[in-house]
């Protein structure tokens, strides 16, 4: 079958949040690196469920019986979204920084042994940083892999050099929140595990942009916020079978071993958020051009999300080009990461310029009832190896499928005026 795009506008129509501008919001939001808008759909099953099947799990009464198979749903459709059927689970938590420190303190208890290397990518957001070099606090040894500034990127040859037959885990983002590439996780992973290491991957910047494939690439660990990809509040942790199974379980003791997701779960899913994550199914269908009332399948189709994404896709990157090629033209603009427009970037373009402050330019951009950010965006330790005062940090500007031509036009508009 082949995918119809959607016009934006027809895209639009599905966010009220969007339809209400500038009521709701600056009249032209850039900030959806920080957290997207959702579709009606996802706001509509939150709210039904609360009105509906707002009870405890578990019992035996007909709405509890609903309200659990909602949740087991929920991870149902993350496992497709992420392509993690047969061979892994899907834990969900508060936030990515919440799982991965869940997952930091998992490894620290089970010891450090003879394995008791872990390397961190230096252009990881704090949320896959910290808590790995925290456990040098717990008898481990922490590498930073660190930045090289020249080729924009943390070297695959660092890698190789740090990496040794004492190598646990290499924490490493998919995408950069301010650099906007797109790294090559396959290849990390394959050396990581010819060293005997697993990978830990943010994949929050990299998951709004293009379909999760775990099996494709092959990961260990991977991690993303349900809340950047149109849904709610909430992030959600893929572990293989084998990865899980070497770790004890964070919750309560008496729960038995193989209660997977839920003895990671500690305190169990945020229920009313596994209703939202469930609401976004129908928009993913309309944007694969799937018609037809079937929102609640009996089971989730693969092709369903990679026809999404491919949309999403031809949505965004005329928007990319457009900031990617005006930014170039000025000549007074350093962007922060890679300055091609294309496949292999998302569109989360970040820059400074020389003579102006980052706070200065987003603070007047905001004014003009646009939403762009300045700052490290807790990627600090990257924002310092980029040579960057973090209190400043960068400008970035991140657009998602939702985003218009006309609403980048008024972007270009305010920064020209801005930036004379
Ligand atoms: C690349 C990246 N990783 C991790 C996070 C942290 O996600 P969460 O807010 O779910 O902890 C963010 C948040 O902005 C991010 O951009």
């Amino acid at each position: 079958m082949t995918t119809q795009i959607l016009s934006p506008a027809a895209v639009r129509e599905h966010f009220p949040a969007l339809a209400s501008c500038p009521d709701v919001l600056p009249d032209v939001l850039l900030d959806n690196a920080g957290g997207s808008q959702v579709p009606e759909s996802v706001a509509r099953a939150i709210a039904d469920y609360m009105r509906s099947t707002y009870v405890q799990l578990g019992a035996d009464y007909a709405t509890s019986r609903r309200c659990t198979e909602l949740v087991a749903r929920a991870h149902a459709m993350v496992r497709c979204l992420m392509n993690a059927d047969g061979v892994g689970e899907v834990i969900f938590g508060s936030s990515t920084s919440a799982l991965v420190t869940m997952l930091a303190d998992c490894y620290a208890r089970a010891g450090a042994g003879t394995r008791d290397q872990i390397i961190v990518a230096q252009t990881n957001h704090e949320s896959n940083a910290g808590p790995w070099l925290r456990l040098k606090e717990r008898g481990f040894r922490t590498d930073l892999w660190q930045f090289d500034n020249d080729a924009g990127v943390c070297p695959l040859d660092t890698l190789q050099d740090l990496l040794s037959d004492r190598t646990r885990i290499v924490a490493v983002p998919h995408v950069s929140n301010l650099l906007g590439g797109i790294e090559d996780i396959q290849a990390v992973t394959r050396m990581a595990h010819d060293a005997g290491a697993r990978v830990v991957v943010d994949g929050v910047a990299f998951a709004p942009h293009r379909a999760i494939d775990v099996q494709a690439w092959g990961v260990d660990w991977y991690a993303y916020s349900t809340y950047k990809v149109y849904g709610p509040h909430m992030a959600a942790l893929f572990g293989t079978h084998e990865a899980i199974d070497e770790l004890l379980r964070p919750s309560h003791d008496f729960l038995a071993r193989d209660d997977v997701p839920y003895a990671f779960e500690i305190g169990g899913a945020n229920h009313e958020s596994c209703a939202a994550v469930l609401g976004l199914w129908p928009y993913l269908r309309v944007l694969a051009s799937e018609n037809g009332e079937d929102n609640e399948p009996a089971e989730f189709d693969r092709s369903t999300v990679d026809r999404a994404f491919e949309t999403m896709i031809e949505l965004e990157l005329p928007l990319q080009r457009r900031v990617i090629n005006y930014l170039r033209s000025r000549g007074d603009i350093t962007i922060i990461g890679p300055d091609n427009a294309g496949a292999t970037r998302v569109p989360t373009i970040s820059f400074v310029r020389k003579g102006q402050s980052s706070r200065e330019i987003a603070e007047r951009v905001c004014a003009k009832g646009l939403g762009i950010r300045f700052g490290h965006f807790y990627s600090r330790r990257l924002c310092q190896a980029l040579g960057l005062d973090p209190a400043d940090g960068v400008v970035r500007a991140s657009m998602v499928h939702y985003n218009t031509t006309e609403e980048i036009n008024r972007l270009i508009e305010a920064l020209e005026e801005i930036m004379q």
